[in-house]
């Protein structure tokens, strides 16, 4: 009887494979970092959300290591039970001080805090307009919330000024626009400064998914809104990217909006208190990215992409435009994006092919992405072996 189940199981993975979607682990045996370990040899990386290159660094590593060494490995306990330590309060109040909001909660991703902030702030009275492109785990909360939806095309304001209106003709009681700050696929960033506007027009709050922009976009690294100069209602956000790369996420907004989502958003009551190793980490790459160290770290970073966004459009590949350090390099095909990854770390760069799901069909990439630690000639390294590859096989 469970046969046919597996038979079924079996049967899709090969389905995936014959599509060329199969999305492959490479094991890696070092730290993260511009250079890594991969099948016995170094080989550049240029796939890392590794931004400010605080993943591996020296102090945020050995931070972490104080933190486990004073709080031990974990409260075996989710934080309203028996799971608040010290640390936990440094790190909201730290990391809501850095992005200039009255509180933060924090999450064990920030998967669970796009997956908790819907469903305990609206109900069937509300509505969230939300923009076509948002990450999976906000599609995912907003799935979970009872709130009426609507979409909007990609950073398509006039879309979003439909949705809005429908709403508020729908009689909607609060509404909620949501959006990634910088689009996780396309390295586009949200245009907030428009949105605050219909915000306000339709008296709307906003949420923003800084995953792909806290620590780096705009003055001080605080983010997408701060890019753009408005304030938003809500930041969802990662400390596995340019905060050091271990994990965890938190949500910043007003103090009685963080109270009620201690009381009432499932994957923080429901799921086990960050471990204090990533704790101190985070707090430790925190303290690096808002002084002046950070200010420098964005400076190379910028600068980073630009060269590398030149010299690509330069030997000819096809690159989605922007400012962002994630650079999309266009295959199409899902076949050739892993063709191209795979002949490119044999050339000594390790980039990854993305494919749908996780972008629509027929639009493969290769999804680079820039870290203030890489060095111009790693940079011209990397160019030089797409180049060869890309003529190799006909992308160019
Ligand atoms: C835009 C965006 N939101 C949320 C997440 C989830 O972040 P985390 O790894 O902390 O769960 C990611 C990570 O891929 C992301 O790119």
């Amino acid at each position: 009887m469970t046969q046919t189940f597996y038979d079924r199981v079996a049967g899709e993975l090969t389905e995936i494979d014959a599509q060329g979607l199969t999305k492959p682990e490479r094991i890696i045996a070092s730290r993260q970092g511009p250079v890594i370990q991969v099948a016995g040899r170094d080989v550049l990386n240029f796939c890392a959300n590794n931004y400010l290159g605080l993943a591996g660094d020296e102090r945020v590593t050995q931070a972490g290591i104080a933190a486990q060494e004073k709080w031990g490995a974990g409260t075996a306990s989710v934080r309203f039970i028996c799971g608040t330590l010290e640390i936990h309060k440094e790190l909201e109040a730290a990391i809501a001080g850095y992005l200039g909001f009255e509180d933060a909660i924090l999450f064990a991703a920030a998967f669970d805090a796009n997956g908790g902030l819907f469903e305990p702030l609206l109900g069937e009275n509300d509505a969230i307009v939300s923009d076509s492109l948002n990450h999976a785990s906000i599609i995912d909360g907003v799935r979970l919330c009872k709130a009426k939806r609507y979409r909007f095309a990609n950073s398509d304001m006039d879309e979003l000024e439909s949705r809005l209106k429908e709403a508020r003709a729908a009689g909607a009681r609060d509404i909620i626009i949501a959006t990634d700050g910088a689009f996780s696929m396309d390295g586009y960033i949200a245009k907030l400064d428009e949105i605050r506007v219909l915000a306000d027009k339709y008296d709307a709050l906003i949420m923003v998914d800084d995953c792909h922009a806290t620590g780096f976009l705009g003055p001080q690294g605080k983010g997408s809104f701060s890019h753009h100069g408005v304030e938003v209602d809500f930041v969802t956000g990662t400390f596995g990217k340019a905060l050091g790369g271990a994990m965890g996420g938190f949500i910043c907004a007003k103090k009685s909006v963080v109270e009620l989502l201690k009381q009432r958003a499932r994957p923080y009551l429901f799921s086990n208190a960050l471990a204090p190793a990533v704790c101190g980490s985070s707090l430790e790459a925190i303290r690096i990215a808002q002084g002046s160290e950070g200010d420098a770290l964005r400076t190379r970073l910028s600068a980073n992409a630009h060269r590398y966004r030149n010299a690509m459009a330069d030997a000819g590949f096809t690159l989605l435009d922007g400012e962002h350090p994630i650079i999309p390099v266009m295959l199409g095909d899902a076949k050739l994006a892993q063709d191209f990854a795979a002949r490119a770390l044999e050339l000594g760069v390790y980039v990854i092919g993305f494919s749908f799901p996780v972008v629509p069909r027929g639009q493969a990439r290769i999804r680079t992405q820039m870290s203030a630690a890489h060095s111009f000639e790693q940079i011209d390294r990397t160019v030089a072996a797409f180049t060869q590859a890309g003529r190799e096989l006909g992308v160019i």
